[in-house]
């Protein structure tokens, strides 16, 4: 990308591009295009390979075969992610409200909240299927849910900005992952199988029961994880300053959404406590540091390091320009390199999705 002074007209009247400074208008748009083929890469997939439906690719009747297996807590978890999944309109509403004038951002809300609105009715149809909540008290519970409403900028540190918001999305989906796979696994536990899918439930494609409505939904979101973590590359290579201070704040104060309004909050704090299902240390061990990871950066410290040091960096170069270390250090090269202005190969194969789709 080259601003448009630098174009001259050759003798057959083909613009000859040199490339110049960048400009602020070039970097963004440069990025939403980009944004916009990641989008479009994304969309596809989840069209043509990862659509499903709660109501036609689940297995309900293995789910009321196993139900009366299931602890207290799991169900009370499920519950939980039954409410927190329901707030989806309150997000998807939020986020299209900052990201109004953005059409590529505005229609992967779209597109994601979609597919999330399928989430709340898998559990919803997971508890009724097991038995463990009849039809009338998950009707109350949802209600209940609903009376309150969810906004993104309490208690989420960043989440003011467009970029913040892809930030927050990028760790929240991949912690959302972790909490499903976790589930999955505790609930195979539960139903006495294998942690991993036995080789009849390879070869017909699904894992029993609930487990296999959990590893169904935690495949919608470590996709989700992936998407979101491509926008925040693409914005850190054109706007390296912005993206990162953006990432930092999200990170400094990162919690789930919305789990302090749901009705049974104190029940789910105290289920989380005995099952131990998601605790700090596994927040920094399975999502923050292989987001980092997935950045490029060796740790946190890395990560200040990047923000201190994209604040100098001269504003005219452009990524054919600039590298980061895993340190958070910039490293500048005089002559571009268009190796590095399409993103670092190494980075890009550190994409979580299909590995941990495979099992
Ligand atoms: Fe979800
Ligand atoms: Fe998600």
């Amino acid at each position: 990308m080259v601003t448009a002074t630098n174009a001259t007209t050759t003798d057959l009247g083909m613009p000859t591009v040199v490339g110049g400074p960048w400009t602020r208008e070039a970097r963004e748009y440069a990025a939403a295009d980009e944004t916009h083929q990641a989008f479009v890469r994304y969309f596809r997939k989840a069209m043509k390979i990862r659509n499903w439906t709660p109501w036609d690719d689940l297995h309900p009747a293995e789910m009321a075969k196993n139900g009366h297996l299931l602890s207290e807590d799991t169900v009370t978890i499920i519950q939980a992610y039954l409410g927190v999944e329901d707030y989806v309109g309150d997000y998807v509403e939020d986020g299209l409200h900052l990201l109004n004038n953005n059409r590529e951002r505005r229609n992967l809300q779209l597109a994601w909240g979609m597919e999330e609105l399928k989430h709340a009715e898998a559990w919803e149809l997971v508890l009724l299927q097991s038995g463990v909540r009849t039809a009338e008290q998950l009707r109350e519970y949802r209600d209940r849910v609903g009376d309150h409403k969810w906004t993104m900028r309490e208690n989420h540190p960043g989440l003011d900005t467009p970029l913040g918001v892809a930030c927050y999305a990028m760790l929240q989906e991949r912690a959302t992952y972790f909490n499903y796979d976790e589930m999955r696994k505790r609930i195979r536990q539960e139903y006495g199988l294998p942690e991993k899918a036995t080789p009849v439930e390879r070869q017909r494609g699904a894992q029993i029961g609930a487990a296999g409505a959990f590893k169904t939904v935690a495949t919608d979101e470590i996709a989700h994880h992936g998407i979101f973590l491509e926008i925040v590359r693409i914005y850190t290579r054109y706007l390296p300053h912005e993206t990162l201070d953006a990432l930092l704040k999200v990170f400094n104060g990162f919690t789930m959404p919305a789990l302090h309004i749901l009705p049974d909050a104190s029940e789910l704090a105290a289920a989380m406590q005995r099952t131990l299902l998601h605790t700090p240390l596994k927040q920094g061990r399975h999502v923050n540091n292989p987001a980092l990871d997935s950045m490029g950066l060796k740790n946190k410290r890395a990560l200040e390091r990047a923000v201190q040091e994209a604040k100098m960096l001269p504003p005219g170069l452009g990524p054919e320009h600039v590298a980061i270390s895993r340190t958070g250090e910039f490293v500048l090269s005089m002559e571009a390199d268009p190796t590095l202005a399409n993103g670092d190969p190494a980075l890009a194969e550190k994409l979580p999705v299909e590995e941990m789709q495979a099992d």
